[in-house]
């Protein structure tokens, strides 16, 4: 399966949760890959390497074959494809290349290549390597802080750009659903409100296009916390504040990926989880 995390706007929280959910689901026991398909390379040195591969993105893209280009994270069975395009010249030869923009869904759907989950993380601004990671896709998930949850915005950002790219699916490469979840909720805001406003404001826009997840994601220091220690948050829940942070990565992982099987990172990651 794979999951690309987007989104119309850079800060919202991509980066962070993409690295979460690889670490979290690496931690239950997946083999799990990340791509980093940012030319900011935050994701690439979010958890410490293990062991560098000679190649990274360009290569995946422009060779359409993971080979030499995944590199080995700290984390058992969390692998990552770094992103080495500094220049921007990426965004370049997808533009005029015929097969550009569905390469990277053809290199990650190559089988064998054994991982359960692949994580794509994308750059928050439209263009050709963003359609790449978005027309890789089984699914989108996109972080949606409370402050861009005006209907409009929603729908003229995220939901547009998924429009535009909808005819791609004559090329073999539907968009995938689109699932939001609010995140980085301070606690003045009511959580509700804005939920339903979101959900409103998608299903008169485009009905049925976009799921709104259940799971709301507070803003919370432990996130910080976490990624200056360069750890996925679950870990750094044993930490007095980062419980709540823990819990709500699970919830949200489990309400995604409701196939998948979290029950053994959360017996083991978060000590006194079960003590009230
Ligand atoms: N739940 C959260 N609570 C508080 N801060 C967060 C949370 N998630 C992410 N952040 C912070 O928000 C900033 C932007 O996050 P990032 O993942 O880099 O966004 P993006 O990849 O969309 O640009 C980072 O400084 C990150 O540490
Ligand atoms: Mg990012």
């Amino acid at each position: 399966m794979i999951v690309t995390v987007c989104s119309t706007k850079g800060g919202v929280g991509k980066t962070t949760l993409t690295a979460n959910l690889g670490g979290l689901l690496a931690d239950a026991g997946y083999r799990v890959l990340m791509v980093d398909a940012d030319v900011q390379p935050t994701l690439s040195s979010y958890y410490p390497i293990e062991r560098r591969a000679k190649f990274g993105l360009h290569h995946l893209l422009t060779q359409g074959t993971l080979e030499e280009a995944v590199s080995a994270t700290s984390i058992p069975g969390l692998d990552v494809v770094v992103s080495d395009d500094p220049e921007g010249a990426l965004e370049n030869w997808i533009l005029h290349t015929p097969d550009g923009r569905v390469r990277l869904r053809h290199a990650l759907r190559a089988r064998p290549h054994g991982y359960d989950l692949v994580l794509v993380d994308t750059q928050g601004a439209v263009g050709p390597l963003q359609d790449a990671g978005v027309l890789a896709a089984d699914v989108l998930l996109s972080p949606v802080p409370p402050e861009i949850l005006s209907a409009r915005e929603f729908s003229r950002g995220l939901l547009a750009m998924l429009e535009r790219l909808r005819p791609m699916a004559h090329l073999g490469a539907p968009v995938g659903h689109l699932y939001a979840v609010i995140y980085r909720m301070d606690r003045t805001v009511d959580a509700r409100r804005i939920a339903d406003g979101l959900r409103a404001a998608a299903f008169a826009d485009a009905p049925g296009a976009v799921t709104i997840l259940e799971t709301v994601v507070p803003a919370a220091v432990a996130w910080r916390e976490a990624a200056t220690a360069r750890v996925p948050v679950h870990r750094w829940a044993s930490r007095r504040r980062g419980h709540e942070a823990a819990e709500r990565l699970i919830a949200l992982a489990r309400e995604l990926l409701p196939h998948m099987d979290l029950s053994v990172s959360t017996e083991t990651a978060i000590p006194g989880r079960n003590v009230s």
